[in-house]
């Protein structure tokens, strides 16, 4: 096994056609994981350390090594996020906290599915300390009513009612309109380039910014019913959402807090179209909601559940784009699979998911009672975290966890979605843009290749592993 560099991503290597993980077999310490002399401290894990990903995998080996459960502490970043209006946000409290870390295939399971865990900050606190939770700025409000952040009974009503959204049907009926942004994105690529007077198999364009980036904001547009002649002003607003789910309840810039009033009037006023004239998409199905005298949503739901759409949509849908094209360039052998037979980018979806999933851990599942995970306790009140990219590469579930195989018939089987009444409600539809995006990249252009060595292709900072810039040749 060749230990990960600090390059951003690991090698191919051609002993044997496949290619090599990033599993170290000698553990030294890295500058992103410092384990403390004693062996009975946590481990640091630093995520906003820039080779934090890069030596990611390795660390989980590590802590998988422990047993299935480890103790860990998130460091990093817990200054800079110190709230500037007075409102007490969770990020302190996550960072530099002990926290329980799960690592293992089928503990992530059963921690995903335990009741005893919640997903609400709010569920540890005492009435006193609720009482003195600082009141919500009115435009963050809805972010507070999403399912994401919510437990049964609320959570159950909630995703029943934005469920249907995301059937097979409805999933299919979309297949069109994905093809059409993902072709629209190429051809204006293509027409930029030609401005430039860059011929192929010559032409250039950074992947994520000109593809990966705009391509799930336009889908999720569409399944939302927001007509395409609005899409380049939500483009901005929709930027403003995810800048403020970085400092959700913190510093928020002006620009950032008018943009996001700026959507919110803007929602409303097409909620209200959309009651008067339904169509089939989702915001007419959430707003008409109750008329049939079943559960409705209010208004603040309504809109907690379209910024949900394009918080947990996006970068994550982004993310699989980019890291499975990145896998493609660097394990070539899997790329000719996928020419050979173009119906592969399904396992190409799958297989990215399992080896480089776009969300590595779970930040949080606090236990509202003791919770024994295989054989540690889990106190009331205190927090594990569940290491889904962990479990995607323990080698009790996964045969040579650490090669990339875009034919490994359990890919499938990964944790990339979560488990459990969170589950990925998006994963339908995640799963059919990943598709048609491989397919139709690789099949326009067969020459498409890294247009800067390798090393300079590397991982982001944060849980959600992804890069930022892809340069290619296309
Ligand atoms: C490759 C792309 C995606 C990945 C890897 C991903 C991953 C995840 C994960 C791990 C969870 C569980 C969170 C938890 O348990 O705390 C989740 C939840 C969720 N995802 Fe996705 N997601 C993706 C795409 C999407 C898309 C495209 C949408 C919708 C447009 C979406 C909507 C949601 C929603 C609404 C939830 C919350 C479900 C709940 O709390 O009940 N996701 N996603």
């Amino acid at each position: 096994m060749t230990r990960s560099s600090r390059k951003g991503y690991s090698d191919p290597e051609d002993k044997d056609g496949t290619v090599a993980g990033s599993t170290s077999e000698n553990g030294a310490g890295t500058d992103a994981v410092r384990k403390e002399a004693r062996p009975t401290e946590p481990v640091e894990l630093d995520i906003v350390d820039p080779n934090f990903m890069a030596e990611a995998y390795d660390t989980y080996a590590e802590l998988r090594a422990e047993g299935p459960v480890s103790r860990v502490r998130f460091a990093g970043g817990g200054e800079e996020k110190a709230s500037g209006d007075g409102a007490k946000e969770e990020q302190p409290e996550f960072f530099g906290r002990e926290t329980f870390f799960v690592t293992h295939y089928d503990e992530v399971i059963s921690t995903l599915l335990d009741g005893r865990f919640s997903v609400d900050p709010r569920s540890a606190m005492s009435p006193e300390k609720l009482e003195q939770q600082p009141a919500m700025p009115e435009e963050f409000r809805p972010l507070s009513r999403s399912i994401l952040l919510l437990d049964p009974p609320d959570h159950t009503r909630l995703r029943k009612l934005v469920q249907p959204s995301f059937t097979g049907r409805a999933m299919q009926a979309l297949r069109g309109s994905i093809q059409e942004v993902v072709d629209d994105l190429l051809d204006q690529a293509e027409r930029e380039a030609a401005e430039r007077g860059e011929a192929a198999p010559d032409r250039r364009m950074d992947l994520i910014e000109a593809f990966a980036y705009p391509f799930p904001v336009a889908v999720i547009g569409d399944m939302l019913g927001i007509p395409r002649e609005d899409r380049e002003t939500i483009r901005g607003w929709t930027e403003n959402l995810l800048r403020v789910d970085r400092f959700r309840g913190g510093e928020v810039d002006e620009e950032t807090r008018a943009g996001l009033q700026d959507f919110v009037a803007y929602l409303k006023d097409l909620f209200e179209r959309k009651r008067r004239a339904p169509a089939d998409d989702m915001i007419s199905r959430l707003v008409r909601a109750g008329e049939d005298g079943g559960e409705a949503m209010d208004e603040d739901e309504t809109l907690g559940a379209v910024f949900l759409m394009y918080l947990a949509g996006h970068v994550t849908t982004l993310n699989l784009v980019g890291n499975g094209v990145v896998a493609l360039l660097t394990y070539p052998e899997q790329l000719a699979k996928l020419r050979a037979d173009p119906e592969l980018a399904k396992g190409v979806v799958e297989e990215t998911l399992r080896y480089w999933g776009p969300v590595d851990f779970l930040a949080r599942r606090i236990a509202k009672e003791d919770v024994e995970v295989a054989g540690t306790t889990i106190p009331a009140g205190e927090q594990a975290a569940v290491g889904l990219a962990a479990a995607n590469r323990d080698p009790e579930r996964f045969a040579n966890p650490d090669v990339f195989d875009i034919t490994r018939a359990d890919a499938n089987r990964h944790l990339a979605f979560g488990k459990g009444i969170h589950a990925c409600l998006g994963a339908p539809l995640a799963r059919i843009e990943g598709q048609v995006a491989f397919e139709t990249l690789f099949r326009r252009y067969p020459d498409l290749r890294l247009a800067v060595p390798g090393e300079e292709v590397r991982w982001g900072g944060s849980f959600l592993r992804g890069f930022a810039r892809l340069p290619v040749l296309f």
